[in-house]
């Protein structure tokens, strides 16, 4: 047995998956064989979010009956309803979110039931209700009246309903509507391998699903669309941008929203997430954002070599629907249930406790002194 640290599991492929195939040398990603780009532009997130959970895109039928199991769950209970209402209004709606999701187990009449059956009845129920709940601290913190969802919506359209009472133009929902189509699924990351860690101890969905929320969150992960927002800000204005991105990369910053772990040559949803970003700000008058976008992209790749992943235009976009900056990450959070939901019902279906070995470099063996000789 070779005692080599791989730090950060570095090049090591742990398991095979039928989900989503990452392919950095092409710069692609499919999911259960279909290319990204294809799905945005050819079907909605609910046609993408079946197509995740069950491996086949939906015939009108299935769409149909998928779309009505959503609608019939989307309402949340009292009981959670009250304590979203009550949760601490600074509380970092991430945090909001791992709690809401927690609740939603222990209010699960089949927690404990890791079949598949009742693993994906689950899943239709964490799927439906976790954005209500989001929504409903979107605006409880804001001491604003809880909106429930509404009947004949599409995912994305109720979504922007529960937290603003109203339905923007239908390019900005085909916007949203890709960047969730976009967040769904991206093989083994950090917060999937967190769901499917969990889950090989044979622990249930929603435990799963909770601590990969918490992985989710840092600022290295999903928490980096945040951090784009904030980074912009600070920028202010296109006028400041080069110098500010100069000084960053004197300094060694960490620029939020570029580079990734396996793509080195770009991440393959940029582009889609690109020029529907480039739509809302049109739509919008922008001309701030995509301005500082454009310069500290362009300066990265011409002096690092690294390029944005998927949270680089994710981050303005939601800016301009309106979104809370502290949002952002939430969202990414009601898309990618359906990916780690796949992934733990995956798991589930061939597991192997997953327990990696460590290289113990600590003191050597010795002796325990009594307390009055320490
Ligand atoms: C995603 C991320 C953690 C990948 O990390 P990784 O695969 O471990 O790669 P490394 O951090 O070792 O990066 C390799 C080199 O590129 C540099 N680099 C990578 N991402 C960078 C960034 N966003 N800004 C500045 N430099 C960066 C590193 O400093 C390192 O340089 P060095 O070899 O001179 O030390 C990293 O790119 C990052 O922190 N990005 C910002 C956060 C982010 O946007 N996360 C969302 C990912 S989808």
């Amino acid at each position: 047995m070779s005692d080599e640290v791989k730090k950060g599991l570095l090049g090591i492929v742990v398991d095979e998956t039928t989900i989503s195939q990452v392919m950095p040398d092409i710069n692609s990603l499919t999911y259960r064989g279909y290319a990204v780009q294809d799905l945005c532009e050819k079907c909605n997130f609910e046609e993408v979010a079946y197509l995740v959970l069950n491996g086949e895109l939906p015939n009108k039928n299935q769409l149909k009956k998928f779309k009505n199991q959503i609608e019939k769950n989307r309402n949340i209970s009292i009981n959670l309803r009250e304590i979203v209402k009550h949760m601490p209004k600074k509380s970092h709606p991430m945090d909001v979110a791992r709690t809401i999701v927690s609740v939603l187990g222990l209010e699960d009449k089949e927690t404990n039931d890791n079949s598949p059956k009742a693993n994906m009845r689950k899943v239709i129920r964490i799927f439906a209700k976790t954005p209500t709940a989001i929504a409903a601290f979107f605006r409880a913190r804001k001491s604003k009246k809880i909106i429930p969802p509404k009947k004949n919506l599409s995912f994305a359209e109720n979504f922007f309903y529960m937290c603003f009472g109203k339905v923007p133009n239908k390019d900005i929902v085909k916007a949203f509507d890709v960047s969730l189509i976009l967040y769904a699924e991206h093989s083994f990351n950090v917060s999937t391998f967190t769901a499917r860690t969990i889950t090989s101890s044979l622990s249930d969905i929603h435990g799963a699903i909770t601590g990969a929320i918490a992985s989710l969150k840092g600022p290295l992960h999903g928490g980096a669309n945040e951090e784009v927002m904030h980074m912009m800000n600070k920028i202010k204005k296109p006028d400041n941008a080069l110098k500010w991105i100069n000084n960053a990369l004197k300094k060694k910053e960490v620029v939020m929203g570029f580079g990734h772990r396996v793509y080195k040559k770009g991440d393959s949803r940029v582009p889609t997430m690109e020029k529907y970003f480039k739509k809302v700000s049109k739509i919008n008058g922008d001309k701030k954002f995509i301005k500082i976008y454009d310069i500290v992209k362009s300066v990265m790749i011409e002096r690092k070599n690294i390029h944005p992943n998927v949270d680089y235009p994710t981050g303005p976009t939601y800016h301009l629907m309106g979104f809370d900056t502290d949002f952002f990450t939430p969202i990414f959070v009601i898309s990618r249930i359906t990916g780690w939901s796949a992934h733990i019902i995956e798991q589930h279906a061939a597991n192997k406790l997953i327990r990696p070995l460590s290289k113990y470099s600590g003191p050597d063996h010795r002796k325990v002194m009594l307390l009055n000789q320490r």
